[in-house]
């Protein structure tokens, strides 16, 4: 079985993209509502959290981890993989094809602000700022309007993306698992030109190559949240791309809905 959390919908994207390339194996999803958004939340509240729900994910029987979130893997899977021995995954910034693959060497970053602050990421930009003009936009707000539904998406990704757009990127990543659920969206903002990146079908590759030998449990899929059932449900029936899972069982997990 495969554990997958994030502070709340985004990592339904990953989620989703793990379903389509490992069709037969159970998921279990854990959206951490009750603390949403991680994006300006302390490094050690993230920590601790991300500690607690995958401990949680293993005692429900977890034998692999997804952290389905840029925010707590920048923060915290270096000391989860110290403390979990089972595999971890985490998900970051597709900075590398960006580069790799942009003419003009000018690509643009959207990601939260506790993601672009990070000594991860960081490290993870400098190896490739010699090739490429790296324009990092930290965006205070967007998930959590994403994760609310509110009318205030549309301000929000025009306040963001226009600067990047003046200066003529080829390439916008994706740096949080909430953005992908505007991705129609953003191909309208953007010229034909540019190229949005998403990670989702990397990360759920990884999951293939890193799963530990199949167990006999049968597919099913769980989502729980540390929120409402009930806010969950209909948040998930906003998006087309998580419509599919409009029949999952929704189960409220009191045990995390705080910090002991
Ligand atoms: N979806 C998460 C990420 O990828 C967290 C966003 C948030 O809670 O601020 O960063």
């Amino acid at each position: 079985m495969i554990g997958v959390f994030d502070s709340g919908i985004g990592g339904l994207t990953i989620l989703t993209k793990i379903h389509q390339h490992l069709p037969d194996e159970a998921l279990l999803y854990f959206a951490d509502q009750a603390f949403s958004p991680y994006g300006n939340l302390s490094a050690q509240i993230i920590t601790q959290r991300s500690e607690l729900i995958i401990q949680y994910l293993i005692d429900q029987g977890a034998h692999l981890v997804v952290i389905a979130c840029n925010t707590a893997t920048a923060v915290a899977i270096d000391q989860m993989r110290e403390r979990f021995s089972i595999p971890i995954v985490g998900v970051e910034p597709g900075i590398k094809p960006a580069a790799l693959n942009s003419q003009t060497r000018k690509i643009g970053i959207l990601a939260t602000e506790n993601t672009v602050a990070s000594s991860r990421y960081t490290a993870l930009m400098q190896r490739f700022v010699p090739h490429v003009e790296v324009l990092s936009q930290p965006c205070k707000g967007l998930a959590d309007a994403i994760e609310q539904g509110s009318d205030e998406v549309p301000v929000l990704l025009e306040q963001y993306v226009g600067p990047l757009l003046e200066a003529s990127i080829d390439h916008l990543v994706l740096g949080c698992t909430h953005y992908p659920l505007m991705k129609d969206k953003l191909a309208q903002m953007v010229s034909p030109g540019v190229m949005l990146v998403d990670t989702g079908d990397a990360v759920a590759m990884e999951v293939g190559r890193r799963l530990p030998e199949r167990r006999a449990i049968p597919y099913q899929i769980t989502l729980m949240t540390s929120g409402q059932a009930e806010a969950f449900a209909k948040i998930i029936l906003c998006y087309d791309d998580l419509r599919w899972l409009d029949s999952a069982e929704i189960q409220v997990v009191p045990l995390l809905q705080s910090i002991p």
